[in-house]
């Protein structure tokens, strides 16, 4: 368990999955989780569930927390840092989600050595399955790398990165969850059409996507060479496979990642 107490300002999708995630996980205790959102019939919501504590405003969680989580949009993000600057100190860590918001403006910002930690997690640390990048700022120590370890390595895998490679962290596994419901929801489409009905369609379709990953997962082997186990020369995955080719679902899925690393790119600051 992390001895620390930690505070979510901004309590939108992504810092009540990631919450959610922790208490599951037995990491911190909901009485250790301090909250504050502008938005009060969410706080009310959200501690009624999670059991929670609410914080008067965005100030008092600072001064309660050890551990502070930024989770507010990124367009709110400069009038949240000018909130709270007063109330922050090196003892205290900042780690921020909020896409596109680099550690160097956060520091410039907050006019001090605070030691700030930029992560992009995703959703699926509702279910302890995140896939999560974080990089560093300037005054972090290795005690503080831990936690943000400890912290988003209970809800899912954590890797450390470069801050240059964001964009494509973004691209990737922040927005990724959404290219995978997409693919998953045309697959059972496709097989209602072939006569399956929704139930069973989905059933199988999900278990499809989490069994192959899970086989990846576990057997380390090259997505390629798993792939090739699966298909025979003039068998059926084959026949899918060459259409997949003539889609060009690789280049689309090439070109989509690069919009989403460009997009992320422009959203900078
Ligand atoms: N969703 C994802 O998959 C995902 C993945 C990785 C990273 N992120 C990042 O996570 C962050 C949060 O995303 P989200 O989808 O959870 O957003 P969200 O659902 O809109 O939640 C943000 C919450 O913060 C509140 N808020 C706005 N300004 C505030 C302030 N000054 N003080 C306190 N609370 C404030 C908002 O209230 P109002 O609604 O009233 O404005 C809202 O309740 C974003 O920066 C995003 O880039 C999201």
């Amino acid at each position: 368990m992390l001895k620390k107490r930690i505070a979510f300002l901004g309590v939108g999708n992504m810092a009540t999955a990631l919450m959610r995630g922790i208490i599951e996980a037995g990491l911190t205790r909901p009485e250790d989780i301090v909250i504050s959102d502008i938005n009060k019939e969410r706080l009310r919501v959200t501690s009624h569930e999670l059991q929670v504590i609410v914080a008067k405003d965005n100030r008092e969680a600072v001064k309660e927390a050890d551990v502070i989580i930024l989770a507010v949009k990124p367009n709110d993000m400069e009038g949240l840092l000018s909130e709270i600057k007063e109330s922050l100190d090196s003892k205290k860590l900042i780690i921020s989600i909020a896409a596109g918001i680099t550690t160097s403006y956060i520091e410039k910002m907050l006019k001090k050595e605070v030691p700030v930690i930029r992560i992009m997690p995703n959703t699926p640390v509702a279910v302890k399955e995140g896939a999560s990048a974080f990089s560093i700022g300037e005054y972090v120590s290795q005690e503080e790398e831990k936690i943000v370890k400890s912290i988003f390595g209970a809800v899912g895998k954590i890797v450390k990165v470069e801050e240059n490679l964001m964009d494509a962290v973004t691209a990737l596994s922040g927005s990724g969850p959404a290219y995978i419901f997409y693919i998953i929801a045309s697959l059972i489409e496709a097989a209602i059409s072939l006569g399956l009905n929704k139930k069973t369609a989905t059933i199988l379709a999900i278990q499809t996507v989490l069994g192959s990953a899970k086989l990846l997962q576990e057997t380390g082997e090259e997505p390629a060479a798993l792939k090739k186990k699966v298909t025979s020369k003039g068998g059926t995955t084959e026949a899918a496979l060459l259409v997949l080719d003539e889609g060009k679902l690789k280049e689309t899925l090439d070109k989509a990642l690069k919009a989403a690393a460009k997009r992320s790119q422009e959203l900078k600051r």
